[in-house]
């Protein structure tokens, strides 16, 4: 059974991201110990806002305002982490989110509030709490991660690991021609989090843009009838509608769920393993995932990251849909 520590910015894929991880909790395949929570999609405060949102749809209710613990009877903690990036200024992402971050559906307000406790302090107490078992799953930008890394230095030994949506290697970006978005909007901590002593698994564009959802899954998602498929497929109307330019067709792409998919089944992922820095300075690349493709011995000493470079589409597309109709 996974420990999974969610770090994300919900966010529509975060959101449905959530739907999964609730699913594996009721199946008893996950522990879901606490949701941290960061500037991207939305303003940090409101992704947490968002994330008790969905997790009280399904039953779960958040830890009490001021209570900080790990899940359980008390709930699971939702923390607020970084309303900004360590070097450059915050920016949102209203057109692919809308401006509530779950495609503007006029959700009410949750009845749990977030912990007091930030993110970042509540990786570093959750992972000291259960040494070598907690998966940081983490499906937003890399801030809360770059803090902790810099609050704890013993903390890449208390990871079991570390798995991030993120990143572009042989595929365009999709924030600046090169840059993938949650890289892009805090280059420097996810350069800390690659430059760290720690099992990181990366899941970028290349490996999520070909698991791209159709008219079937969208429709077999429609035609379940339950709330937690029919919140999927309110929120999905927006991020489809933003994806049918790019796509093409009705369609679209929920990275985040696929990143959550490989930490519990690793084995539906393809993987080459190499150094990864990000493009700190470049004038047209800052915040681009670089890898050192050459066939040479490696002149890079960084502790080698496991990118995914693809997945077996149709099992991860089965299995999303079959999650969510199970709640
Ligand atoms: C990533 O950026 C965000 O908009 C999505 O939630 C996902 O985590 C994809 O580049
Ligand atoms: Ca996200």
């Amino acid at each position: 059974m996974s420990t999974i520590l969610f770090d994300c910015d919900t966010g529509i894929d975060d959101a449905i991201t959530l739907l999964y991880l609730a699913s594996l909790v009721r199946a008893g395949e996950a522990e879901l110990i606490g949701v941290g929570t960061v500037h991207g999609n939305v303003d940090a405060r409101t992704g947490a806002l968002n994330t008790l949102r969905v997790l009280e749809l399904v039953g779960i209710k958040g830890a009490e305002a001021g209570e900080a613990g790990e899940a359980g009877e008390a709930g699971v903690p939702v923390a607020v982490g970084a309303s900004r990036p360590m070097a450059q200024d915050v920016h949102y992402a209203a057109d692919w989110h809308g401006a509530d971050g779950l495609g503007d559906i006029g959700l009410p307000e949750p009845a749990g509030r977030p912990v007091a406790e930030s993110a970042a302090a509540q990786i570093v107490r959750l992972a000291r709490s259960r040494p070598g078992e907690v998966t940081l799953l983490a499906t937003g930008p890399l801030t809360n991660l770059g803090a902790a890394l810099l609050l704890d230095p013993e903390l890449p030994a208390l990871v079991r690991e570390v798995v991030v949506m993120g990143g572009a290697f042989d595929h365009p970006g999709n924030i600046t021609t090169h840059a993938e978005a949650n890289i892009w909007h805090d280059p420097e901590a996810a350069d800390l989090v690659f430059a760290a002593d720690w099992p990181v698994v990366l899941v970028p564009l290349d490996a999520t843009h070909p698991t791209a959802v159709d008219d079937r899954w969208l429709d077999g998602l429609a035609a379940h009838d339950s709330d937690a498929a029919r919140f999927a497929t309110r929120i999905l109307e927006f991020y489809v509608t933003a994806y049918t330019p790019t796509l093409k067709r009705r369609g679209a792409v929920i990275h985040d769920a696929l990143a959550a998919m490989l930490a519990v089944r690793p084995e539906l992922g393809t993987y080459v393993e190499r150094p990864v820095r990000v493009e700190l300075r470049g004038e047209l690349t800052r915040g681009t995932t670089v890898w050192d493709a050459r066939s040479l011995p490696a002149e890079d000493h960084r502790r080698p990251v496991r990118v995914a470079v693809g997945s077996d589409v149709t099992t991860f597309q089965d299995r999303l849909l079959a999650a969510v109709r199970s709640l």
